[in-house]
């Protein structure tokens, strides 16, 4: 079967609406078809400050939260980063072949260290795309499904792929971004034309699967909306109205034609309340889920440890591979 792989960090007690819409949702669909690895990305986590025992809470968290929203153990593989040493192994062979200017050009990074100071970002910001291109590379993996925001970090995973396997010889499979344009980038609900984010400056726009439903729902009733009155599907002009389409789209499985032939005639409120509604009935038995997933860490560590291990067989070879083609002795 073809392989499948995706991370989410554990940098916040929930997931957010733009996690699942972008990528979660589509894990749990590709878990059917696909030789499936998802895991929690600690070592991306410690990129900027993280309080140990929080970090150590959050993880666990992340994991019940990719059970709750129907992950499956027994079809996909769950670990975390941390627990596959080959991944950080791998990351050194291909800093070695990335460039100074090319990691420099990564979006992300110019974002985080220049809200940080360049002086108070880590090098491991820095070089976080390449730790990520690992975790990728060393699962010989044929898709990624991520979020519009992980694009960038995507084609220089592809590009360090095609460098090793030309400077080398064949070893590492190029993997292709799995990015479902429709839900690659939710938005903040008070400022859409910006993607939700636990970073933005107010959480008024951002949806936690974990908050109180009644919370997120009047979050939704009360998301801006764009001048004129008519409901219609128009990035540009109707950004808001356009990101309130795409959520009850996404959660309720109507059409966005649909949805919007439905508010024909009627008003933006009409529009709020029923996607507030919907949203309300997707995140409400979500909490109740993942307290009885987190009441129980001997479970959750039981599939990590299963994970870990089957994670370790492939990126152990993986790793033999890329050593032996840059000439490192192999150890007897
Ligand atoms: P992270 O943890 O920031 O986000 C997890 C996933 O959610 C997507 N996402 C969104 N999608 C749509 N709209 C939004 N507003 C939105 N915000 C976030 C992200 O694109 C992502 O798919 N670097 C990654 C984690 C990672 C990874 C990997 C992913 C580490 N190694 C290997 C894939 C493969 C990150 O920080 O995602």
């Amino acid at each position: 079967a073809k392989r499948v792989l995706s991370g989410i960090q554990p940098t916040s007690d929930s997931f957010h609406l733009g996690n699942y819409l972008g990528a979660v949702r589509q894990w749990v669909e590709l878990q059917e078809d696909f030789d499936a690895f998802y895991f929690i990305p600690d070592m991306h986590a410690i990129t900027v400050p993280q309080d140990p025992k929080v970090l150590r809470e959050r993880t666990r968290v992340a994991v019940a939260q990719l059970l709750a929203v129907g992950v499956d153990p027994a079809r996909a593989t769950i670990y975390v980063q941390s627990h596959v040493p080959e991944i950080a192994q791998l990351t050194w062979v291909l800093s070695c072949l990335t460039g100074f200017g090319e990691a420099s050009r990564m979006t992300q990074f110019k974002d985080k260290s220049a809200k940080q100071g360049v002086d108070a970002a880590g090098v491991g910001l820095f070089t976080y795309p390449i730790l990520m291109a690992a975790d990728i590379l060393a699962f010989q993996v044929d898709l990624v499904p991520v979020g519009e925001d992980q694009r960038q970090h995507l084609e220089l995973t592809r590009d360090l792929a095609q460098r090793f396997n030309k400077r080398f010889g064949k070893a590492l499979k190029v993997p292709e971004a799995f990015i479902v344009s429709e839900f690659a980038k939710i938005y903040d609900l008070q400022n859409p034309t910006a993607k939700m984010s636990k970073s933005a400056d107010t959480d008024k726009g951002l949806i936690n699967l974990l908050d109180d439903p009644k919370r997120s729902a009047k979050k939704i009733r009360s998301a801006v909306t764009d001048t004129g009155s008519e409901v219609g599907f128009d990035r540009e002009n109707k950004p808001g109205v356009s990101n309130l389409l795409t959520i009850q789209s996404a959660l309720s499985g109507v059409g966005i034609d649909d949805l919007v032939a439905k508010y024909e005639g009627k008003g933006y409120g009409e529009l709020k309340v029923d996607t507030a509604d919907v949203l309300a009935d997707f995140v409400g038995p979500l909490r109740g889920r993942v307290t009885e997933y987190t009441e129980d860490p001997a479970y959750l560590d039981g599939i990590l440890a299963s994970g870990a291990e089957r994670a370790r067989a492939i990126a152990s070879d993986t790793l033999r591979i890329t050593y032996d083609k840059v000439g490192f002795l192999a150890p007897k």
